[in-house]
């Protein structure tokens, strides 16, 4: 199963995306798992839900958890899967929002969801949160950039930034992610207790490389939507705009992103 609609790519360079992105996220939260939630128990369940490459996340975690915690993963695609795991990690293919497998609900003692702008429609999370609701007591973490907190920043005064602030602006029209600053109000009315919002700017020593992942992100819709549904000519006018922002970021300017990470707890059963 492939979902056609997904507007990234899934070759070795998203896969490379992905995964640089993942280093970026621990290396400037300082975690992988949000500290605040506790990771005692042997036979702790996790669910990584639109896993991706369906290692990244959980060789972070399989690294320092006791061979007794279970890892699951799940995708819309298995494309990006590797041959080889540890043992307590098994990834799935299933469609979050449409059909999750029904095993899958309220199952876990953790949920872990990043990155799903590009996925999410209508500005709408709800449909994945009510799906892959943890157990009661259970922990649900996600994380997502909040594009509206982009920044254009510049090593010197002189280096232009012209063409870096058209590709947030427009990152910002194509993919509304209003929905990442509302995560928190969604959480509070599906009845989650909140347990941490964090927002943290990532660090300037690691924006080049965040805005280089986001050149590679757009190249992937220029080749993946564009080039196939999109006006004629929409594809190669994307990717000479990106050639003329990474242009930009050669000479000392780069876009700084705000993480965002929202837990919350489904209430313990009475
Ligand atoms: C931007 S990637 C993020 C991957 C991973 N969470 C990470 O942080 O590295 C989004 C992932 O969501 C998956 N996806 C898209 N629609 C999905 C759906 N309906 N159900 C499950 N996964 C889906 C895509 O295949 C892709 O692997």
């Amino acid at each position: 199963m492939a979902n056609s609609t997904y507007i990234f790519g899934r070759g070795y360079l998203s896969a490379t995306r992905l995964n640089l992105q993942h280093f970026l996220w621990k290396e400037n939260l300082g975690n992988d798992s949000h500290p605040n939630i506790p990771m005692e128990h042997h036979n702790t369940k996790i669910a990584d839900v639109g896993t991706g490459t369906g290692y990244i996340w959980f060789l972070s975690l399989a690294k320092r958890l006791p061979s007794s915690f279970q890892l699951n993963g799940f995708d819309i695609s298995s494309k990006q899967y590797p041959a080889v795991l540890p043992k307590n990690v098994t990834l799935q293919i299933a469609d979050a929002l449409q059909n999750p497998p029904s095993e899958s609900i309220g199952e876990y003692d953790v949920v872990h969801i990043r990155l799903f702008m590009g996925v999410i429609s209508d500005n709408d999370p709800l449909p994945l949160l009510r799906h892959f609701f943890a157990e009661p007591g259970g922990y649900i973490q996600w994380e997502e950039y909040d594009l509206s907190a982009q920044k254009v920043i510049s090593s010197q005064p002189s280096s232009p930034t012209k063409n870096l602030a058209e590709m947030s602006e427009r990152m910002q029209t194509r993919w509304p992610t209003s929905w990442v600053k509302s995560l928190l109000h969604i959480f509070e009315a599906q009845g989650l207790e909140i347990i941490a919002v964090d927002t943290k700017r990532l660090s300037e020593w690691y924006a080049k490389m965040s805005t280089e992942v986001d050149c590679i992100l757009r190249k992937e819709f220029a080749s993946t939507v564009l080039d196939q549904k999109g006006p004629p000519g929409s594809g190669e006018e994307l990717r000479n705009q990106i050639q003329a922002t990474y242009e930009e970021v050669e000479q000392g300017s780069c876009i700084s992103n705000l993480l965002q990470v929202v837990v919350g707890r489904k209430a313990p059963q009475a």
